[in-house]
């Protein structure tokens, strides 16, 4: 289990943006103390997660710098249909025991991705009917190069990773944190719409109830302008942004 930090920095690293976030805990309210974007180096990242860690991890400590952020634990998401599978399924009810050796079975056959070294872990949500023959289990899934990437990307920024997230589940504990009182009891469906893919998550609560990322974001208005005007992608871009 991840040891409680008083200080952290999250890291989204984006197709187009890499977003960086300091947060401090005073007493018991997480503060934001710092914030900072930069463009994410052309093609060093897509929507299959990162393909030049250096590129990545120059832009990283500019940002890190330049947004005044002097903690080193880094909290990070991994994202990108070749770095992660977040998958929520339901099993019969079982004990702990069982529901390990199960999981194991689980995850060996739901490797969607070539590489078979694999990095994964699962939870059981637990707030369903004690009653019920069943019960929900969110499992999380990426291949150990994808992490190491990540990790290596931060360590270069001159940081260190603390733990590595998923983005269902985090935007889960974010918006449920945020709006706990509206939304309690509801479902509530997120769309998180990136530049190179959308993601469309289903929650009851903090409990991921549907995972769906596709591939298709605000570079495809973009491209569409672009097109349709005649225009460079950088004029497109901006004509899209006023
Ligand atoms: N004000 C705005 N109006 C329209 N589009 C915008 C605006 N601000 C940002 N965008 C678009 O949002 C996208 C960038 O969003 P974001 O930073 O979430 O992407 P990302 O995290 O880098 O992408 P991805 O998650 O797909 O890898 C770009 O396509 C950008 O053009
Ligand atoms: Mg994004």
């Amino acid at each position: 289990m991840a040891k409680k930090l008083n200080s952290v920095v999250g890291i989204d690293i984006g197709s187009r943006k890499i977003k960086v976030c300091e947060i401090k805990t005073q007493g018991k309210e997480p503060i934001v103390t710092a914030l900072g974007i930069i463009d994410t180096p052309e093609g060093a990242v897509d929507h299959g997660g990162i393909y030049n860690d250096e590129a990545v991890a120059q832009a990283l400590k500019s940002v890190l710098s330049s947004s005044g952020i002097s903690t080193k634990a880094v909290v990070v998401s991994i994202a990108g249909q070749n770095s992660v599978l977040v998958r929520t399924l339901e099993v019969p009810r079982m004990n702990p025991q069982e529901l390990r050796d199960h999981m194991q079975w689980e995850i060996n056959r739901n490797i969607p991705f070539a590489e078979s070294t694999v990095v994964s872990d699962f939870k059981a949500l637990g707030d369903d009917d004690p009653n019920s023959p069943n019960m929900d289990v969110v499992m999380a899934i990426a291949p150990q190069s994808a992490i190491d990437t990540t990790v290596s990307c931060i360590k270069r920024a001159g940081a260190q990773t603390a733990a590595i997230d998923v983005e269902p589940l985090s935007m889960a504990r974010s918006v449920a944190r945020s709006y706990d009182d509206e939304l309690s009891g509801k479902t509530v469906c997120l769309v998180d719409m990136g530049a190179s893919s959308c993601a469309i998550n289903i929650y009851s609560g903090s409990k991921l109830l549907m995972p769906r990322q596709i591939p298709l974001g605000g570079d495809m208005f973009t491209k569409a302008i672009a097109d349709d005007q005649t225009l460079p992608l950088g004029d497109a871009e901006h004509l899209k942004m006023t």
